[in-house]
C-alpha cells in the first residue's frame, strides 16, 4: 500500500438528468476527487460530455475535478477542459503526436498532469515522462464504458509502475479505473495504487449509498 487512498468516483455512473445534485451528493458522501469521463465516439466507441458541462459543475463543488481525457487528437481541447474547471487533466499518450507537447500544453495551464495506460499499453509509454508528470492512471477495463469486469492482468502493471516510482523517489500518483469493486480494491492498493476510480460500485452497490460504498472502497 501507499499512503493515504484517495477515492475519485467517476460520474459516468451518475444520473445524468441531475448531475449537479449528484456531484453536491459525491462530496456530501466524502469522495476526494470527482472523476469525469469525457469521451468523444473516435478515441473510444462511447460519448459523453465535454468541457461545457463541467462548466455547470464548477460552482458547485471545491472537490478536485479529475478529468480523464479519452479523445483524440487531445492538444487543441487542453485549454476548454483547464477553462472549464478541470484540476487534473489526463489523456492517453496515443491520442497525441508528441506526449511532451501535450504535457506543456496542460503545464502552461497550471493544471496537474495525467497520462493513462490502457490494459494492452505498455509502461515503457510513460517512464520516460515520470518525472515531469503528476499521476498515472491505469486502465483495469477497455476504456469506453462503465460496469465492465477488472482485468487483474494490470495489477503486474500498476507493481511495475509504483516500484520505478519509488525507486526514483519521485511524487507521482497511481490511479486505478474500471471495474474496481469491493473484493479487487485491496489488491489495487497492494500493487501500489493510491488512488480508486469507481463507477457503478459507488452507484450502484447497497442501493447507492454513496458514502458507505465510499468508505468500503477506502477501508477494504
Ligand atoms: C471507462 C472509464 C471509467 C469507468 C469506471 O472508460 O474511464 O472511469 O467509467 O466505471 P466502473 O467503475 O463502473 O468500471
Ligand atoms: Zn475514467
Amino acid at each position: 500500500m501507499s499512503g493515504i487512498i484517495k477515492i475519485s468516483p467517476s460520474i459516468l455512473s451518475a444520473d445524468f438528468s441531475k448531475l449537479g445534485e449528484e456531484v453536491i451528493s459525491l462530496e456530501k458522501a466524502g469522495a476526494d476527487y470527482i472523476h469525469i469521463d469525457v469521451m468523444d465516439g473516435h478515441f473510444v466507441p462511447n460519448l459523453t460530455i465535454g468541457p461545457e458541462v463541467i462548466k455547470k459543475l464548477r460552482p458547485l463543488t471545491k472537490k478536485t475535478f479529475d478529468v480523464h481525457l479519452m479523445i483524440s487528437p487531445v492538444d487543441n481541447f487542453i485549454k476548454d477542459f483547464a477553462n472549464a474547471g478541470a484540476d487534473i487533466i489526463t489523456f492517453h499518450p496515443e491520442a497525441t503526436k508528441n506526449v511532451s507537447k501535450t504535457i506543456k500544453l496542460i503545464k502552461e495551464e497550471n493544471k496537474k498532469v495525467g497520462i493513462s495506460l490502457k490494459p494492452k499499453s505498455n509502461i515503457n509509454l510513460v517512464k520516460d515522462y515520470l518525472n515531469q508528470i503528476d499521476l498515472v492512471l491505469i486502465m483495469s477495463v477497455e476504456p469506453g464504458f462503465g460496469g465492465q469486469k477488472f482485468m487483474p492482468e494490470v495489477l503486474e502493471k500498476t507493481k511495475s509502475i509504483r516500484k520505478f516510482i519509488n525507486e526514483k523517489k519521485l511524487k507521482v500518483d497511481v490511479e486505478i479505473d474500471g471495474g474496481i469493486n469491493f473484493e479487487n480494491c485491496s489488491k489495487a492498493k497492494n500493487a501500489g495504487a493510491n488512488i480508486l476510480v469507481s463507477g457503478s460500485t459507488v452507484f450502484k452497490e447497497n442501493e447507492g449509498n454513496l458514502k458507505k460504498n465510499i468508505e468500503i472502497l477506502r477501508n477494504n
